[in-house]
C-alpha cells in the first residue's frame, strides 16, 4: 500500500515509518525538514522509504507530496502553536487528502485529553472532531504519553537540580507499540475510533522520578510539581491513564535502561548516556555537593517555570 506518514521524521513518525516498511508499504514521510545524513530518520530512507518536504500549512507542497497516496498517516506535532498545526492545518490537510483522492485518514490522539484542561489537550480534541467530520475516511487511536516525554520532563527539569513528583498518575508507552497498533489501523481501512492503547504499568510522577534518577545514577531530590487543583485533580485520578494496557511491552525503567544501553553503544550523546560508566559517577559526586542548594525556593520556583515550559498552557490553567 502507498502510504504517506505526516511527521515520519518525529518521535512516533519514525516508528511507525518502520513498522510500514516493516509490512512491505511504500512508505512517503512528509515533514518540513529533511532528514540529517547519519541521524534515525535518515537510516529509514535507506531502507527504502522516500520523503517530501512539504509544511501542512502550504497547501502547493502538500498537494505534490500527497500524489498517489492511498493512506495517511498523521503523526505531526507542533507543542508550540498546537491548534495552529493540529486543528487549522487538519483541516488542510483533509481537504488536501481528498483532493488527491486519498481513501483512508489515519490520526493519533491522547488518552483522556477531553478530561484534562491544558490548550494543547483542547487542540487534540478539537482535532479528533475535525478528523470524525472531515471529507476522508478515518481510523484515530488514542494512546497514552511516550516514554520519551516523560524522560523529557526529568530531563528538563535535572537541569534545574531538582525532579518534579507527586501523585499525578500517568501510563508511559513505547512509541513502536503505538506505531504497531496505527500500522493495523492502516491495512484494516477506514475504522473510525480504534480501542485505545496505554503503556504496561499505572505509575505515579513520583514513582517515575525514582526510577529516572536510579537510571541515570543521579541523587537529585524530588518535589511536588506545582499544579492548579483542577488540573491536579484529574491528574491524581488517572484521566489520562486506561485499562487497555499493553502487557508485555517494556515499562518506563526498562525503556531507560534500553535507551541507556543503546547510547552508550553508539558512544553517547544522549541525555540517557549519562547513566553509564564516569559520567554517572560524576554527576553523582555534583548532586551531592549540590543537594542543599536544589532544595532552597529559588529552584523550585525554577521548577515551576519548567512545568510551565513543558505544558506549555498551566499559566493558563491557572488564571481561568
Ligand atoms: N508525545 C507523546 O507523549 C504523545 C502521546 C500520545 C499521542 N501523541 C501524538 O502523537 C503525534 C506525534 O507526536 P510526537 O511527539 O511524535 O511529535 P514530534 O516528535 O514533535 O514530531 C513532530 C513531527 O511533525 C513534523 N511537523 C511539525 N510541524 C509540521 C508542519 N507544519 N508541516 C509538516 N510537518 C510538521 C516534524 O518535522 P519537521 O519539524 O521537520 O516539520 C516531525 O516530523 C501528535 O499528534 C501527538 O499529539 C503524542
Amino acid at each position: 500500500m502507498d502510504v504517506a506518514v505526516i511527521g515520519g521524521t518525529g518521535v512516533l513518525g519514525q516508528p511507525v515509518v518502520a513498522e510500514l516498511l516493516e509490512r512491505g508499504d511504500t512508505v512517503r514521510i512528509v515533514s518540513r525538514s529533511t532528514p540529517v545524513p547519519g541521524s534515525a530518520a535518515a537510516a529509514l530512507l535507506e531502507r527504502g522509504a522516500q520523503h517530501r518536504a512539504a509544511d501542512i500549512r502550504d497547501g502547493d507542497a502538500l498537494a505534490a507530496a500527497l500524489q498517489g497516496v492511498e493512506t495517511v498517516v498523521d503523526a505531526s506535532n507542533d507543542q508550540r502553536a498546537a491548534r495552529e498545526l493540529l486543528v487549522e492545518g487538519n483541516r488542510r490537510l483533509l481537504a488536501t487528502e481528498a483532493a488527491a483522492g486519498v481513501a483512508h485518514h489515519v490520526a493519533i490522539s491522547i488518552v483522556g485529553c477531553d478530561q484534562v484542561p491544558l490548550g494543547y489537550y483542547r487542540a487534540k480534541v478539537e482535532q479528533e472532531q475535525v478528523v470524525a467530520g472531515g471529507p476522508v475516511p478515518w481510523s484515530l487511536l488514542r494512546a497514552t504519553q511516550f516514554h520519551q516525554l516523560i524522560d523529557y520532563l526529568f530531563t528538563a527539569f535535572a537541569r534545574m537540580r531538582m525532579l518534579p513528583s507527586g501523585a499525578a498518575r500517568v501510563q508511559p508507552i513505547d512509541p513502536a507499540v503505538v506505531a504497531a497498533h496505527l500500522a493495523d489501523a492502516v491495512h484494516a481501512g477506514p475504522s473510525g475510533r480504534r480501542p485505545e492503547i496505554g503503556g504496561p504499568r499505572v505509575q505515579t510522577l513520583g514513582e517515575l522520578a525514582t526510577s529516572w534518577r536510579e537510571a541515570h545514577g543521579r541523587r537529585l531530590p524530588k518535589a511536588p510539581l506545582p499544579l492548579p487543583p483542577k488540573l491536579g485533580r484529574p491528574l491524581r485520578a488517572g484521566a489520562l491513564c486506561t485499562g487497555a494496557a499493553a502487557t508485555g511491552t517494556p515499562d518506563f525503567a526498562q525503556w531507560l535502561a534500553r535507551a541507556g544501553e543503546r547510547a552508550a553503544g553508539a558512544g553517547g550523546g544522549e541525555s540517557v548516556s549519562e547513566a553509564s560508566g564516569a559520567a554517572r559517577a560524576d554527576a553523582a559526586r555534583d548532586d551531592a555537593a549540590r543537594d542543599d542548594a536544589a532544595r532552597d525556593a529559588g529552584t523550585r520556583r525554577a521548577g515551576a517555570r519548567a512545568a510551565n515550559t513543558l505544558h506549555g498552557d498551566v499559566k493558563e490553567s491557572v488564571s481561568r
